[in-house]
């Protein structure tokens, strides 16, 4: 049932105050045969994490509330066709999978997850069952329909690494599977960024525990886990390691409206990178291919004397310049002017671009 004028203050995580024309909340499959669903709503909201909401959203928000996590198969004590008690089933799980085989292959696990599911609750789900896999990306606030997106990432992991499936439903065409070579999956990239207004994300299949490979390469994570003194971890060490560096630097949004990273690390070219070396010798970078390097958005605006710098109820966080933060009554007109002046400031030390990674919404 489409409502009308829902504030949609309490449901993203920067708390911005922000108002839905109509409002759809999608709890089941059915409901895409309706004729709201034949072209793109304004919205789709997930955890409402990755975005920065002006006052008015005009046009149909649609909230996707689609639940359930099923096993397809698998070995590791996963009984196939077991469906969790903790998270409701919807039809999102009758979906047929294409093009895959979920049978029992070694210790891989084979998961469905409705795109409604919170995120960090699914990864605790795995990790109770001690599935390895999604580890390193505990504490990553949005719902499952919303990691192919961005393709979150965290400590040397993505999620694109599991996916082994991505449902959808087509506006204009109806339900369709896409396996991850037509994702176009990259660095905080994919398919369904880049072609927004062409699918809403049903349901996410997963592989996991498939080499009981971590990653711990990251030297945070390296650090935490000899500061905890474990040297043979499991998926849940690695999981408690990346938990704790995350409440160490970033931001509780519960208390602390933000949306995570603000924008996206430059890449920038070599001849960029060694004009940048000759003033600022200890720059931080990281290889990407022979003619460029990525860098740190976060050491940019702090070398640029921006951490913890505020404007009214908008700033940069204390601990971690790159996410900015909602100090209490910001609007999004607030943050937008505010992430401005960080791109005005580092373009003027730098002369580097920064990239919103934040999905702006709405009208003022
Ligand atoms: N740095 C500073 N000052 C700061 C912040 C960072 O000097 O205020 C330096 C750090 O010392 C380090 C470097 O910048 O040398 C990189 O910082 P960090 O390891 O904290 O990671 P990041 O590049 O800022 C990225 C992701 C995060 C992810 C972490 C860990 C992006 C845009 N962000 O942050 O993702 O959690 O790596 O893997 O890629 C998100 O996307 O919302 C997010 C939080």
């Amino acid at each position: 049932m489409i409502q009308h004028n829902i504030s949609l203050s309490r449901l993203n995580t920067f708390h911005l105050p922000s108002v839905a024309e109509r409002y759809l909340a999608l709890t089941d499959l059915s409901q895409l045969d309706g004729p709201e669903f034949r072209q793109a709503p304004q919205l789709v909201l997930g955890g409402g994490s990755n975005m920065v909401l002006l006052e008015q959203v005009p046009g149909l928000t649609v909230h996707v509330q689609l639940g359930g996590v099923e096993i397809l198969g698998g070995a590791a004590g996963a009984a196939k066709g077991s469906k969790s008690r903790l998270i409701s089933l919807s039809k999102a799980n009758s979906q047929a999978a294409v093009g895959r085989e979920y049978s029992s292959d070694g210790e891989a696990v084979f998961l469905r997850v409705g795109a409604g599911v919170d995120w960090n609750q699914f990864v605790r789900y795995t990790l109770d069952r001690g599935w390895c896999g999604l580890e390193n990306l505990i504490l990553i606030p949005g719902t499952v329909g919303a990691a192919p997106v961005q393709n979150i990432g965290a400590y040397g992991a993505e999620v694109a690494e599991c996916i082994t499936a991505v449902h959808v439903w087509e506006y204009g065409v109806g339900a369709r599977t896409l396996l991850p070579e037509d994702c176009a999956f990259g660095y905080r990239d994919s398919r369904f960024k880049r072609e927004p207004g062409r699918f809403l994300i049903t349901a996410v299949d997963f592989r996991l525990n498939d080499q009981q490979e971590l990653k711990t390469g990251y030297g945070a994570i390296q650090a935490e886990l000899a500061h905890l003194s474990i040297d043979a971890p499991s998926p849940a060490d690695v999981a408690l390691a990346v938990t704790n560096i995350r409440r160490s630097k970033l931001p509780d949004w519960f208390f602390l409206g933000n949306s995570g990273s603000f924008f996206k690390n430059p890449v920038v070219s070599i001849a960029t990178h060694h004009r940048l070396l000759a003033a600022f010798e200890d720059i931080p970078s990281y290889p990407i291919d022979e003619g460029h390097v990525k860098l740190p958005a976060g050491w940019l605006i702090d070398r640029a004397g921006l951490k913890g710098a505020r404007h009214g109820d908008v700033g940069t966080y204390a601990k971690q310049a790159l996410v900015l933060v909602n100090h209490g009554a910001a609007s999004g007109q607030d943050i937008i002017a505010f992430s401005k002046f960080i791109q005005d400031e580092v373009q003027a030390k730098f002369g580097v671009e920064l990239e919103r990674e934040v999905q702006l919404i709405g009208n003022s």
